[in-house]
């Protein structure tokens, strides 16, 4: 688009902003609240009780919902999430037709990286931008403990296919978990340098679907940086830039490369998010941790007209809360899952 209507966009009064004033340009959508892995701070062994497919938006929904995220409500940048978006069988129907959109949003996709392999050069063409690859370890046993499922080989495949691919920088998560892979950092820094992977690691968050997490048991920000610090030199990246992003940077051994740390639940960076987020069955939620939902779907498929359901989106988002307070001994945690929600 041009530079004009970008900030009409954003000047208007059509933005999706909230009463601290802080405006939504980044969407996660949910594709599917499915899954292959069954990552312990995630899933239970059983799975979940899944979404019934009428439930579930349909492709041409959620591209109408895209489309007029960016022509009314400002959104620059998509991310697809799941549950395993890969899953989504018309994933790459979906990218093709947001690529298209006017004003083309950037885009990326969060992916457990089984799958990649056979997708990521499709995804590529397709107009994809970029790759988000969750990899908690780099020894297949610890792999198999932690996500109950023997697919090691298949996420470094399927990374090594998305930097082929050209979908870079190919991004890496990790969540680090006392007694599993807590003393992995080093070496997964190592790893991801040698591979030219943006690694960052994520403290592991309140949203597993058995409700077992514990704020005693968490690795924190400050773990991860004494770990790493026994191996490299760290130095803080433009303190002060963090901006929106949540992912703290460090320049290892002098940089160019570097490290990013989330310290979701010791530094919340709540009153810098820019993120709205869209459930696979059509829910608004302003926030990982919301507790409460808005239901587009109903109203879209009531055959509202674009300007109706932009109205809904922008009033959810107006009601959107100053933080999640994951330290505060109050904090309940939301009832979906993240599989459910979205990462
Ligand atoms: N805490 C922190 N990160 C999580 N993820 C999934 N569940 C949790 C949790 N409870 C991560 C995944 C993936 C991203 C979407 O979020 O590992 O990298
Ligand atoms: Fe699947 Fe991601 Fe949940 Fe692991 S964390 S079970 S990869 S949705």
């Amino acid at each position: 688009m041009t530079e004009d209507k970008r900030s009409e966009t954003r000047e208007g009064a059509h933005v999706l902003i909230d009463t601290y004033g802080r405006v939504a340009t980044d969407l996660r959508v949910s594709l599917t609240d499915r899954c292959n892995l069954r990552c312990t701070y995630c899933m239970p062994e059983e799975g979940l009780q899944w979404l019934a497919k009428p439930d579930l938006l349909t492709d041409d929904e959620i591209v109408r919902l895209i489309d007029l995220a960016v022509t009314h409500l400002g959104i620059e940048e998509v991310r697809f999430t799941g549950g395993e978006p890969l899953l989504r069988p018309g994933l790459v129907g979906i990218v093709e037709r947001v690529a298209a959109l006017e004003p083309r949003p950037r885009m990326s996709i969060t992916t457990n990286g089984i799958g990649l392999k056979r997708t990521a050069a499709a995804l590529k063409q397709a107009g994809l931008d970029r790759v988000n690859v969750s990899l908690d370890t780099l020894r297949p046993d610890v792999f198999k403990t932690l996500t109950r499922r023997n697919r090691h080989q298949d996420v470094l495949d399927g990374l090594a296919a998305a930097s082929d691919a050209g979908l870079t920088p190919v991004k890496v998560n990790s969540v680090l978990m006392p007694g599993l892979n807590a003393d992995e950092a080093p070496d997964l820094l190592a790893w991801a340098l040698e591979h030219a992977y943006e690694l960052r690691f994520i403290e592991q968050m309140p949203l597993d679907a058995q409700h077992g997490w514990k704020r005693e048991g968490m690795v924190t920000a400050q773990d991860i940086l004494a770990s790493l610090r026994t191996r490299f030199e760290l130095t803080e990246e433009g303190a002060g830039e963090r901006g929106s992003a949540p992912a703290e940077r460090w320049l290892v051994d002098g940089g160019p490369q570097r490290v990013g740390v989330i310290a979701s639940v010791t530094r919340p960076f709540c009153a810098a998010c820019d993120r709205t987020r869209l459930t696979a069955d059509g829910q608004i939620r302003t926030c990982l941790f919301a507790t409460e939902e808005t239901d587009l779907r109903a109203l879209l498929r009531s055959g509202a007209p674009d300007e109706e359901i932009a109205e809904l989106w922008r009033k959810a988002m107006w009601g959107k809360k100053a933080g999640a307070g994951l330290d505060d001994p109050s904090f309940v945690q939301p009832d979906r899952p993240m599989s459910a929600i979205g990462g």
